[in-house]
């Protein structure tokens, strides 16, 4: 699907207005992605003693910090919604590891902003976007913009749907990957559950991947 740069402005406002129940109404969709993450964290190599530095992008409530919390040193998010990173701010009074929230956009056609020149926001182990990619109007770019915050052998971790057009497909991601630099030892690993999106009598049913590669 084509994105416009006019698509940030909106999901920012649609994220912003979820933000407060978004934990709740996704509540067993988030369970599953959690497990998910967890049960691949040997296969993907965090590095030992918990010393990576994780960035995770269009981060939200911090559903993937809260996933890999347990296995990192230090988490930075960042997300175009300010209520969003409220409640990622929430999540990460009651996590056990040093994690903050910043506000911005790194993957928009216009340079990063100043306040991401800092080493803070370069030389990450993994860079994780949870259910973000189809959001974005340049893929492409975002990835290649994600990878330039990687150090050397770090690794870009992406999960989103299988979807020919509001996702990406084994070969997409793959691409996608490749074109930005972090497609060695790539890996696509499609989550045999579905995962739920919202709640009620007929909630939405979306088939997802896991997939990650290294920076060469
Ligand atoms: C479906 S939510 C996923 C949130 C979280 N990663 C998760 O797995 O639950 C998508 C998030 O992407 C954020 N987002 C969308 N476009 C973005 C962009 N260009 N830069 C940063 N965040 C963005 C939204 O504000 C929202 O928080």
């Amino acid at each position: 699907m084509a994105h416009t740069a006019h698509d940030d402005h909106i999901h920012t406002h649609n994220f912003n207005s979820q933000a407060h129940t978004y934990n709740e109404r996704h509540a067993i969709g988030i369970q599953m992605l959690t497990e998910q993450l967890r049960a691949r964290v040997d296969s993907i190599g965090f590095p030992a003693n918990k010393t990576a530095r994780l960035l995770d992008y269009a981060c939200g409530t911090g559903v993937v910090s809260h996933a890999l919390a347990p296995f990192v040193g230090s988490i930075v998010g960042i997300d175009i919604s300010e209520n969003m990173l409220s409640e990622y701010a929430k999540r990460a009074e009651q996590e056990d590891v040093e994690m903050r929230g910043y506000h911005g956009n790194l993957t928009g056609d216009d340079e990063a902003p100043a306040t991401f020149a800092s080493d803070l926001f370069f030389n990450f182990d993994i860079v994780a976007v949870g259910l973000g990619f189809h959001h974005f109007h340049n893929p492409t770019l975002a990835a290649q913009r994600l990878a330039t915050r990687l150090k050397t052998g770090g690794k870009l971790l992406i999960i989103d749907n299988v979807s020919e057009d509001n996702g990406f497909s084994h070969e997409s991601a793959e691409k996608l990957f490749k074109d930005a630099g972090v497609a060695q030892d790539f890996v696509f690993s499609v989550v045999d559950q579905e995962l739920q999106i919202g709640r009620g009598p007929t909630p939405m049913m979306q088939r997802v991947f896991i997939a990650w590669g290294s920076k060469a």
